[in-house]
């Protein structure tokens, strides 16, 4: 087993090197990833797992999206650092930064709702398809604009040609301005 050699010769290179040993059962090569490396699998090409406790991340922003595919409803959450960097505008977003985004099939109210709504055109988040995430390294992913990226699909990283794409989609035209970021974060109502 080529490969557990490998892992154990990092794992003891890392321990000599005082590095926290539970790094080494998450089999991390990089410190700045390790906030993004707590699941088993990780994304082809980059290498990122599903950040522990990233469901209580805060909020930037939602979105909805129509097509192509079907009727979405997703939202954007963000580390500490991410946050503090996309409310404060500063570009580019430091290492460390992560970015995740949740998608939804948008699916409309129970009927009883929509009758109570009065209306049939209440959407909620139904089905969950997809979990992409974003995370800063400058070093490590100096040749992706500094991000790497990964998709999740059922818990699993889907495949190599998907995530080639989305390094070429997040730099295009404006969005490199924003630190290949399309979102921004939604108004705050307190400022309003
Ligand atoms: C065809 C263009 C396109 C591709 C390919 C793409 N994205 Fe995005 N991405 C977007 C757009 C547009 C948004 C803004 C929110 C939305 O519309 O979903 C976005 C938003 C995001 C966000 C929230 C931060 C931000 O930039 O707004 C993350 C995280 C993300 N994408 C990850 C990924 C990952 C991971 C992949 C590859 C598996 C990927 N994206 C592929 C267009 C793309």
């Amino acid at each position: 087993m080529r490969h557990a050699r490998w892992r154990s010769f990092r794992c003891r290179d890392l321990l000599v090197r005082a590095v926290a040993a539970a790094a080494c059962l998450t089999y991390v090569t990089h410190p700045l990833a390790d906030e993004a490396s707590s699941s088993t699998s990780t994304s082809p090409i980059f290498g990122i797992g599903i950040p522990e406790g990233y469901r209580e991340w805060q909020l930037v922003a939602v979105a909805h999206v129509t097509e192509p595919g079907p009727d979405r409803l997703k939202a954007i959450l963000g580390n500490p650092l991410a946050i503090k960097a996309m409310r404060e505008g500063t570009r580019p977003l430091p290492d460390g930064a992560i970015l995740t985004k949740m998608a939804w099939r948008a699916e409309q109210h129970p009927e009883e709702l929509n009758r109570t709504l009065g209306e049939p055109r209440a959407y909620l988040p139904g089905e969950p398809l997809a979990l992409q995430i974003m995370v800063k390294d400058s070093i490590r992913y100096a040749s992706t604009g500094g991000w790497g990226y990964a998709e999740f699909v059922n818990g699993q990283p889907t495949g190599e040609s998907r995530h080639r794409e989305c390094p070429a989609c997040h730099a295009a035209g404006a969005t490199i301005r924003q630190d290949f970021v399309f979102t921004k974060t939604a108004a705050n109502f307190a400022e309003r």
